[in-house]
């Protein structure tokens, strides 16, 4: 993570998040967050990928749908369109413009090396379409289009950030600079929550078990009964050690969510059995998402006002985008 001051001049910050169903505490912890925090001290553009979304098949109604509840879901734990520009992908055009150029700066043996293609074309073996493929340079347009110094996301997202870096240095060495270089900026806690039953693999609404996972719109009590079933080890300690990887990441959970170090929490539960501590981790997520369900709930009454947030938040998009797509087409020689 880096090292913020507030005297620092404003950076600008992207990040984006695929409405492909409800949200995980992965995505809170591991992303969401950051950009809550994030808005403060930069300039931030956030926006629903929903552009990336439709790589894997969706129903469009379902899709649309899924597109505001994310949006509400996201004002909910702390964006604030009074203090970023937030917006849905496929309303500021410049996005599929330059993810076509970019797209021919992107190397077949690149994205090939790309673990959430490999991931993804297992899962959908009938489905492997070309977006899926390039996927990357999609993203890779997402954030150079805004010049962003910052990315936060992840630790899942890595690699992708990786290409991106890549995609802008070849591309600055070719036509002179054009795009800031982005850094990625990963959460020192929680950055890869892991699936509740098998804490060797990231924790992902896709999981057909449906225990391995916590949404950020889970009741209270199966928060708390999911913790309860989560696996852990038969050691009955609670320390942060190899192979104890499912107690590593109620941790790692309980740390994020309440802000001790890892030597507090082995202070907090020594001599106490692992019910006691699934029960305190399952307590504090559920103080952490409650209060955003409960604002969920309201602001998803008026859909037409989160309508007019997201039109003024791509308008103002628009025109940082425009600049980019403006410098890239000259550079390239392209007639606009
Ligand atoms: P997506 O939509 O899969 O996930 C959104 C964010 O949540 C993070 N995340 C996790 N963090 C910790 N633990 C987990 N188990 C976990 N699961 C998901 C992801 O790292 C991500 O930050 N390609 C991106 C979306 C995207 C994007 C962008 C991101 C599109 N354009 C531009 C940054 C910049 C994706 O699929 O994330």
């Amino acid at each position: 993570m880096e090292n913020i001051t507030s005297t620092e001049k404003k950076k600008r910050i992207f990040s984006a998040i695929q409405p492909s169903g409800q949200m995980t505490l992965g995505n809170y912890l591991g992303a969401i967050r950051s950009w809550v925090e994030l808005q403060d001290k930069f300039e931030c553009v956030y926006a629903t990928a929903n552009l990336h979304a439709i790589t894997v098949r969706q129903d469009p109604k379902k899709l649309k749908e899924n597109t505001t509840n994310l949006f509400a879901l996201l004002i909910a734990a702390g964006i604030d369109p009074a203090k970023c520009i937030f917006f849905h992908q496929s309303q500021v055009h410049a996005h599929a413009e330059l993810s076509w150029v970019l797209s021919t700066y992107t190397q077949f043996g690149e994205l090939s090396r790309m673990t959430q293609f490999k991931d993804k074309s297992a899962k959908h073996s009938d489905n492997i379409n070309a977006g899926l493929f390039t996927y990357p340079a999609l993203m890779a347009a997402d954030i150079l289009l805004y010049q962003a110094d910052m990315v936060p996301v992840g630790a899942d997202q890595k690699q992708h950030l990786e290409l991106t870096r890549n995609v802008a240095e070849r591309f600055n060495g070719i036509y002179g600079n054009t795009f800031v270089v982005p850094e990625p900026y990963i959460t020192k806690t929680a950055a890869k929550v892991m699936s509740l039953l098998d804490p060797s693999k990231k924790m992902s609404k896709s999981d057909p078990n449906t225990k391995s996972f916590i949404l950020m719109v889970d009741e209270p009590a199966t928060i708390m009964k999911k913790f309860r079933s989560a696996v852990t080890d038969s050691e009955a300690s609670v320390r942060y050690a190899e192979g104890k990887d499912g107690i590593n990441n109620l941790m790692e959970i309980y740390s994020a969510c309440t802000g001790l170090t890892f030597e507090q929490i082995e202070d907090e539960f020594r001599g106490k059995g692992y019910g006691d501590f699934k029960n305190a981790v399952g307590e504090a997520v559920v103080a952490q998402l409650e209060p955003i369900q409960i604002r969920y709930k309201e602001l998803l009454k008026d859909k037409k006002y989160l309508e007019e947030l997201a039109r003024q938040g791509a308008e103002s998009a628009s025109k940082l985008a425009e600049r980019t797509i403006d410098k890239v087409y000259r550079k390239v020689g392209l007639v606009r």
